[in-house]
């Protein structure tokens, strides 16, 4: 790079950064040079990303989705249409399509030997099923949590699939993966969750696993305890699926984890 033009850079740099300090917009001070990646410091964005209000949304649901965020209680308020736009829009659909194109791609890409004993686990909420229409009349996670009118929602039994998850459900099936249905949902759920995932067109699943109704179990313990038990009878696990990381961690974890979009809650 000419001297002149690296010292043109350096000087828009330094000019980006007194934007944003001043709250300019960093386009204001583009003199039609390209902008080296936005470099301007977000003020107060190193602690808790969710209550400092300066780190754009799509950057908060970055440290969502990476498992960097963790213990929020709920969206915050200024994302409410960002992440409202994400699950309604196409890019929710889309996310979802490229982790189910990954799983089917390595589920097909499997030596089944097992006769019959490969299990899949799936978790319920925003992986089989969808609780959108729910989150889209509570400001998609900007309303705290709210478990008698969520329960009510459940009981409905109303939930819509999830496209994508299905699709890799019945690849699964086809290749002779049986499906394991492991949720959070207490037994009092049974029967409703059983008969939405029957109207939702999950068929044939080995198990339907849920939590026993008066335990206090967190969900890594819960979830990887059963994980433990198919593996003890004899199952191997290749894939696991879920929207919360508390879904994938926790020995053992099956052959390969997927991770779902979701940035509307987060269950510890
Ligand atoms: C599956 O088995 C075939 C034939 O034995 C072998 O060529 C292939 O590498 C194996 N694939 C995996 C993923 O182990
Ligand atoms: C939950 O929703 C119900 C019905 O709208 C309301 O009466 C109740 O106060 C709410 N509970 C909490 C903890 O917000
Ligand atoms: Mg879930």
């Amino acid at each position: 790079m000419a001297k002149k033009h690296l010292a043109a850079v350096v000087l828009a740099i330094l000019l980006a950064l007194a934007a944003g300090a001043t709250g300019m917009r960093a386009s204001e001070i583009d003199d039609g040079m390209p902008l080296i990646h936005m470099l301007r410091p977000l003020l107060h964005s190193g602690g808790d990303l969710g209550r400092r209000g300066r780190v754009p949304c799509d950057s908060w649901r970055f440290a969502v989705e990476t498992n960097t965020l963790r213990d929020w209680d709920t969206v915050p308020a200024r994302c409410e249409k960002y992440v409202g736009n994400y699950m309604l829009g196409g890019h929710y659909r889309s996310d979802s399509r490229a982790v189910a194109n990954e799983a089917i791609a390595y589920a097909e890409g499997l030596n089944l030997t097992g006769q019959g004993k490969e299990v899949w686990v799936f978790d319920v909420d925003e992986t089989t099923l969808s609780n959108l229409p729910y989150y889209a009349k509570h400001g998609f996670g900007v309303e705290p949590y709210n478990w008698s009118t969520f329960g009510a929602y459940v009981k409905e039994a109303n939930a819509p699939v999830l496209p994508e998850t299905q699709r890799l459900y019945k690849r699964l099936q086809a290749l002779g993966i049986k499906p394991v249905i492991l949720t959070g949902r207490r037994e009092d759920k049974r029967e409703a969750t059983a008969n939405n995932l029957a109207a939702a067109g999950y068929t044939g699943y080995l198990k339907l696993l849920l939590k026993p109704q008066n335990v206090k179990v967190s969900s890594i313990e819960f979830k990887s305890g059963e994980r433990k038990k198919l593996q003890d009878a004899g199952y191997v696990i290749v894939g696991n699926i879920g929207d919360q990381w508390t879904d994938l961690l926790g020995e053992p974890e099956g052959g390969r984890t997927f991770k779902l979009p979701d940035p509307m809650y987060y269950i510890g």
